[in-house]
Formats: C-alpha cells, sequence, structure tokens
C-alpha cells in the first residue's frame, strides 16, 4: 500500500463514519479500522517495508487521529439528535396546555340568538346600508320635516344630504318597497345617534327590527309573537305586557316590558322594583307607511317592533355600564 492509497482509504473511512445510521453501526467502523485486530495494526505492521517510512508514518497518524476525531463528532452527533426527539416527543402523561380560544361578542351572540328565534318563526334575516337617505330613515316611516327626532341633535348628517341611519326601521322601508306582501323579516344592525356617551347610551349602538305583513295581521299576533319571543330569549315563565306609547310609524303604538326574568315579577334589583323591563318600542304598521312603499292599506296590515341590543345584553348578562361592551377588553368580555 504506497501513501496515495492510505490517502484514498482515509478518505473512505471518514465518509463512512460521518453517514453511520446509529451509535453502533460507528462503534463497528472503530473497531474495523482502529481496533486492537483493525486495519490501522495491520497497516502499522507494514510501515517497515514503506519507501519512505517517514511519509507513510505521518499519513498513518493523519488516519488514526482523522477517524477517531470523526467516530467522536459522529457519535456526539447521534446522540443530540436522540436527545432532541426524546424532548419534542408527546407525552400522554403530561397534563394538557391551555389555550385560549375566541368568543363572539355579546352584541355578537345576541343579534345570533334574537333572529334565530325569530327564524324559528318563519322570518328572513334582512340587511340594509348604515348610510342611509333621509327618505327611508324618516319621510318613508311617516316622520314629518318638523318631527323632533329629525333634530341635528340626534341624526349624524353627511355632507351630500345622507345620514347615519338612526333605527333600523329604514330597512322596513326598502324592504316593502322591493318585495310585494307577505312579508316577515328581522333586520339586525348598527344604528348611530348623536347621544353623549354614559352608563346606558352610545353615540353607535345595536336594533334588531321586525316586520310582518300580510292580510289581517292583528296587535294579537304582535301579543303572542312578542309572548312567544320573551320565553324564547328570557325563559318559560317570562311574559310580556304593552303600555301605550307613540312612534310616528305605527299606530296604535306600543312600548313592550318583559317581566322580570330575574325575580320572576315580584321586584328586585334589576327590573327596579317593578317586576317588569322595558324591552322595545312596537306597534301596527301606520298606513301611510305602506302608501310610501306602494302597498295598499285597505288590503294589508302588520305589525312592526325594534328593540336595542346593547340595553338586552345588558339586562340578560348584567352588565352595569353600556361602555364596557366597547372597551375591548377580552378578559371582561370572555364572561359572556
Ligand atoms: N325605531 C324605533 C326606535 O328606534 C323602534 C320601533 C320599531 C318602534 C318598529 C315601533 C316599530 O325607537
Amino acid at each position: 500500500m504506497d501513501i496515495h492509497e492510505l490517502e484514498q482509504r482515509t478518505q473512505q473511512a471518514l465518509d463512512e463514519v460521518q453517514s453511520a445510521p446509529d451509535a453502533a453501526a460507528v462503534e463497528a467502523l472503530r473497531v474495523h479500522y482502529l481496533g486492537r485486530n483493525g486495519l490501522l495494526p495491520q497497516w502499522m505492521g507494514l510501515l517497515k517495508e514503506a519507501a519512505d517510512k517517514r511519509a507513510m508514518g505521518q499519513a498513518l497518524n493523519r488516519f488514526k487521529t482523522g477517524v477517531l476525531a470523526a467516530v467522536n463528532a459522529r457519535k456526539d452527533a447521534l446522540a443530540a439528535e436522540a436527545k432532541a426527539a426524546q424532548a419534542g416527543a408527546f407525552d400522554l402523561s403530561l397534563p394538557g396546555r391551555w389555550t385560549r380560544r375566541g368568543r363572539l361578542h355579546p352584541i355578537t351572540q345576541l343579534i345570533d340568538r334574537t333572529s334565530a328565534i325569530f327564524r324559528r318563526m318563519g322570518f328572513t334575516v334582512a340587511d340594509g346600508p348604515d348610510i342611509e337617505t333621509e327618505h327611508y330613515n324618516f319621510d318613508a316611516l311617516n316622520t314629518p320635516a318638523d318631527h323632533a327626532a329629525r333634530d341635528t341633535q340626534d341624526t349624524f348628517y353627511l355632507p351630500g344630504g345622507n345620514l347615519l341611519r338612526t333605527q333600523t326601521s329604514a330597512v322596513q322601508a326598502r324592504w316593502m318597497e322591493a318585495h310585494k306582501p307577505p312579508v316577515r323579516i328581522v333586520c339586525p344592525g348598527r344604528c348611530y345617534r348623536r347621544d353623549t356617551t354614559d352608563a346606558t347610551h352610545s353615540a353607535n349602538f345595536h336594533q334588531i327590527e321586525g316586520l310582518y305583513v300580510d292580510r289581517r295581521v292583528s296587535l294579537a299576533d304582535l301579543k303572542s309573537d312578542m309572548d312567544h319571543f320573551a320565553r324564547e330569549l328570557m325563559g318559560s315563565g317570562v311574559k310580556s305586557r304593552f303600555r301605550a306609547h307613540f312612534f310616528p310609524f305605527t299606530e296604535p303604538s306600543v312600548e313592550v316590558d318583559f317581566s322580570c326574568h330575574m325575580c320572576g315579577g315580584k321586584g328586585c334589583r334589576v327590573c327596579k322594583g317593578s317586576g317588569w323591563i322595558e324591552i322595545m318600542g312596537a306597534g301596527m304598521v301606520d298606513p301611510n307607511v305602506f302608501a310610501a312603499a306602494g302597498y295598499e292599506p285597505d288590503t294589508v296590515t302588520g305589525y312592526a317592533f325594534g328593540m336595542g341590543l346593547e340595553r338586552l345584553a345588558m339586562i340578560l348578562f348584567g352588565i352595569d355600564d353600556i361602555r364596557r361592551l366597547y372597551e375591548n377588553d377580552a378578559r371582561y368580555l370572555a364572561q359572556f
């Protein structure tokens, strides 16, 4: 064996060690090359016959130290790999890791809950724009230009004669204009009023509107549907009552109270001792509203209602300040 061949064998041995698949294979290579009966002692025995003993001795030395270093490096690498694999392994005996899950905002939950109740009653969920015209927000709803609700105190007017809708009732007018009776829709959505923010007011809030138009719809239908809604939303013992009120677009108009779901009507802190909680405005659609939409007031009747969802959330979830719904403190909102 000459020096050139030895150098080739050296390189081959290094390659083998570096690609050895496990510790046992590395050890087998070490024994094969460097062991007592391995190749190195055998080659050492040939040294005295070498042409250039000095050069051959140095080459054999390089072989020995090179292969030994490679063996140790490969053993270390394999051990590190094994340790890392063990650290990443799935230990079924460990307690689970807690991950934070997202929750729906209380208002979103209420939109879903109220819409679902009315859908089961045969209503369709309708939608309308936040930016409205005076026509749909007021005129078509029998709200004359000198009505107090039109005061700039209450309405955000936009350049170009538009406004931010003050009530989801605007969707009623749009829907009737585009659909023939019978109509049965609910419309959840954002509303805007120039209110100063306090514990119970917000300039941006949400309502859900309802409209049912057909032949011979009566106040008794409104009453029984409100009773049903009250039971579905608040619990089987809850009922509704009507108090006379005024809205421009309904005649007669009522305010709908639900009996207190906390005390069952006996009187408590939630209902301020009265046993009743004001929930929404409602009434029979005014014939002028039908006329504006192109319906024939002589052949159809209907009821409409509208309620504030923040108010409902505060009552149902026991939230004391409307602003808590908008502070976006996930720790607070995650409670509901
Ligand atoms: N739009 C009324 C409000 O915002 C509520 C309402 C809707 C009343 C439909 C009657 C009928 O107060």
